[in-house]
Parts: C-alpha cells; structure tokens; sequence
C-alpha cells in the first residue's frame, strides 16, 4: 500500500460519518469503523464480501448502493432508521454516489450521517420542557398569572358587571367562556379568575389554539406515550400539568374540529388519555377558553362545534370594545400615563383637549392594546410635561372617526333606513317573489308583507 493510499484511509477512519464502498460486483472495498459501529458488525466479516451476503435483510432493490451501482445515479440525503444486529436503534441521513475514475465507473459510495443524538437531544429537551411546566415549585412565576381583578381598570358599568361575574364565577371550578376583541383584556380577565380561586397556588398554563398545527396540539394537549407515533416518548400533556389549576385555551375556534369534541369528552368527565395509552388518567383542571369573535357567529361559519358552544356557554363573559366605553379612555390614559413616567423617567401631568377629542371620536379596532402603544409612543416623544397633539403617531391623526363614519343622528331613523335598505336587497334577489324574500330575512311572510306596504306609502 503506498502512503497517499493509507493516508487516504486514516482520514477516512477518522471522520464522523459512515463510509461504505463497494466495487461494481457489490464486493465491499471500504468500510470505516463508525460504518462497522452502526450496523454493529467487524469490519472483517464485511470487507472482501458481498453486500447481500453479510446484511440478508437487504435486496438487490432496497440497498441503496445496489441500486446506485445499477443507475449509476446519486441519492442525496435520504433519511433511514433501522436495527443493528444488536437491537440498536439506528437513524441516519445517507448519500449514496457513483465513483468513476477517468470516466469509468468502479463502483459506489454510501456516506451515512448519525442523527440518533440530535434526535435524541430534541427529545430531551422537549421532557426539560414539560418538567419546568410541571414540577417547578412556583409554576407561576415561569408560566404564571400576573395579573388581579386590581390591575382591569375601568368605570364603564357594563364592564364593573363583568368583572363581578368574574369574581363569583371565579370561586367555583367551571369552565368559563371569554369572549372580547383583540385587545379588550381577555388574558388580564383570565388571569384574574385564576388568581381569584382557591386554584391559585397552582399552575396556570395558557395556550394559544392557533399558534400550533393540528398534530402538535393534539399531543401538546394530552400528551403521548413511548411508541404511538416514530419518535414519541413519554410526556405529560397540559391537562396532566395544569393538575390543580387552570388551563386557558385561547383562540378556541382555531382549534380542529376533532380536537373539540375530545376537549368536550375531557370537560365532561375529566378524564384525559395520552395519545397511545389505553389508560385514562383523571385531572383537576379549570378550563378558561377565550374567542376573539362572537361565539354564535363562530358555530354559524363551522369554526366552533355546537355541542361545544353549549357546554362552553354555560358560563360566559364579554368584555365590551373600547368604542363602547368611552369614559374608559381618559380615565386609562392618566393610567398609562402614570405607568410610563415612572418607567420612562418622565414627567407628564397634563393631557391637552384636543388628544382626548381624536380618542373620543376614534374607532380604536386595537382597542386597551392600542391605546397603550398610543401612550407609549407618544411619552418616548414627550419632552415636557404636556402630552399633545403631535406626539401622536400620524396613522391616529389621519384616521377615520367614529363621527365621520357614523354620524350621529336618531336612532329610529337609522334602523328604518337599513331595514329598508335589506327589504329591498332581499326583494332584488328573489326576484320580487315575497314568500322568498321573506324567508331570506327569517320574517314571517305577512310581516313583509305589511312592511312593503308601509314603505310604499
Ligand atoms: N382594563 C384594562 N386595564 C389596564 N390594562 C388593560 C386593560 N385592558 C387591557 N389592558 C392592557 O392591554 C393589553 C392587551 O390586553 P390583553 O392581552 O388582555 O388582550 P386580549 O383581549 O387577550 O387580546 P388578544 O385577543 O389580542 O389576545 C395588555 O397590555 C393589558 O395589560
Ligand atoms: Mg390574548
């Protein structure tokens, strides 16, 4: 052997990766030792035979570099998990090419990446996770509810009702449905509730329905057993980890169909099942879920299971848009204010008239969430002590204002206008046909009828 050949094979020895070679006949002419590690064999018993004749299992058509020899084509990176001859749970990446010399081909290549540790690293780290959830002795303080009913600050009285449905509710363990625009403190609500229970020195554990694909949340939620799937190990779901608190699942219409009606199974006896397992394990857990759009809406366009609605809806809270509380503005505005100077090292203590005029008249589709930006951007400008105008984004300057898009005129004017407007809509499309019409506006027939009259008078 010269030396550039042995040199050849001493790096060939000493890399990370499998090397096999076999010639055009199949006849193994390499094999390093990290290949001999993972199909657990000696190198001796390989070299100098033929392929078929040391691994039986394979075929002229399911080993790789059979297959290579035969189509002279590479394979690139094709994934495999298999068996050593010592029961090891092998998975590799593997690259399979043609070797030609001078233009002619000799024989074939199998490179083999080892990623059982990768694997097995991910794994781990994914129990870690779990455990933090779990056994931490203060889970609140990692996954925890910050927030009271002292922090939900508000003098509209619709709002003050709710949050004193909230706190009797909050006593009990019912599931409780949250309902409210993004941004209105559905999780300030939620976090108040468990804060407000007996469950309050146990965890509270939020997860977000559309955050995950379908395949994850199923597992996340109930957890699996070793074996249900390639690659499952044994893992507590959130149901076992929220054991003695509360879970809040937000977004629930953005949760699979299938997924509701187990979560409705689980509401109904508290039994919860790991993917995999024939064991069914009973949890204390208080189920908050929260929607960002009307619950019934949400049944009409198939997103939310009826049978689930009405199990949820047995005890439901909306929290009402900003638009709808407006003595709420002034009143969060000194206490965001309040908020910012502190942490901003500002000093502002006046808010000029014309800020609160644009917040009054503002539709506020971010509603509490946007109003805090608003300040927050508005006190990093602030050099004085006065909060004005311009240190307002321009987006807020420029919009469109509840006045400008609903003037304000009487109420029964405006009904009678759009009730006349669908009359007509409705007409139009049933070709005047009023049995028709009628049924498209859910009104008994006579009462169209009667309206038709009146409107032509
Ligand atoms: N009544 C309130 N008093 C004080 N702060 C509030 C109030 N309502 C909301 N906030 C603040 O507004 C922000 C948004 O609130 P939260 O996250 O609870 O909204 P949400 O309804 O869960 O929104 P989304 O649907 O987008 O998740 C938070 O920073 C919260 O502290
Ligand atoms: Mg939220």
């Amino acid at each position: 052997m010269q030396i550039g050949e042995e040199l050849v094979i001493a790096i060939l020895d000493s890399i990370d990766e499998a090397i096999h070679v076999i010639n055009e006949e199949g006849i193994t002419i390499f094999y390093n030792q990290v290949a001999a590690d993972h199909d657990g064999l000696h190198r001796e018993e390989v070299l100098g035979k033929h392929l078929l004749e040391v691994f039986p299992s394979l075929n002229e058509n399911s080993s790789t570099l059979l297959e290579v020899n035969r189509t002279k084509q590479p394979i690139y990176h094709l994934p495999q998990t298999y068996k050593n001859k010592w029961g090891k749970l092998i998975d590799t990446v593997n690259t399979t090419l043609p070797i030609k010399i001078n233009g002619t081909f000799v024989g074939s290549v199998e490179i083999g990446k080892d990623y059982s540790k990768i694997k097995d690293l991910s794994n781990k780290l994914m129990d870690l996770q779990s455990k933090v959830r779990g056994v931490s002795k203060k889970p609140n303080e990692i996954y925890g509810a910050k927030y009271t009913f002292h922090d939900i600050m508000t003098k509209n009285e619709r709002f003050n009702l709710v949050k004193q449905q909230a706190t009797k509710v909050a006593k009990s363990s019912s599931t409780v449905l949250v309902y409210g625009e993004t941004g209105t403190g559905k999780e300030l609500l939620v976090q108040s509730i468990h804060n407000e229970s007996q469950r309050r020195q146990g965890p509270f554990i939020a997860q977000n329905c559309a955050a995950l694909p379908e395949s994850l949340l199923e597992s996340i939620l109930f957890g699996t057993v070793k074996g249900s799937y390639t690659g499952a190990v044994d893992r507590a779901g959130l149901f076992e980890i929220a054991h003695g608190g509360t879970l809040f699942l937000d977004e629930i219409n953005s949760m699979p169909l299938e997924l509701q009606s187990r979560l409705l199974r689980v509401l109904e006896d508290g039994m919860v099942r790991r993917i995999g397992s024939p064991k069914a394990l009973q949890v204390d857990v208080r189920v908050i879920v929260a929607l960002n759009k009307y619950p019934s809406e949400c049944v009409k366009t198939g997103e939310l299971r009826p049978d689930l609605y009405y199990r949820l809806n047995v005890f439901s809270l909306e929290i009402p848009p900003l638009c709808e509380r407006l003595e709420d503005i002034p009143y969060l505005v000194d206490h965001f204010i309040g908020l910012y100077n502190h942490s901003f090292q500002k000093n502002i203590s006046k808010v000029d008239d014309e800020v609160l005029e644009l917040f009054a008249s503002y539709t506020w589709p971010g509603n509490v969430r946007e109003l805090k930006h608003i300040i927050e951007h508005a006190m990093i400008m602030a050099d004085g002590t006065t909060l004005s105008k311009d240190l307002l984004p321009n987006h807020l300057i420029d919009s469109p204002t509840l006045a400008s898009t609903l003037a304000l005129r009487p109420l029964r004017e405006a009904v009678q206008e759009t009730e006349n407007t669908l009359i007509s809509a409705a007409m139009k499309k049933s070709g005047g046909n009023i049995n028709q019409a009628a049924k498209l506006l859910e009104i008994p027939r006579q009462t169209l009828q009667y309206k038709l009259q009146k409107k032509n008078h």
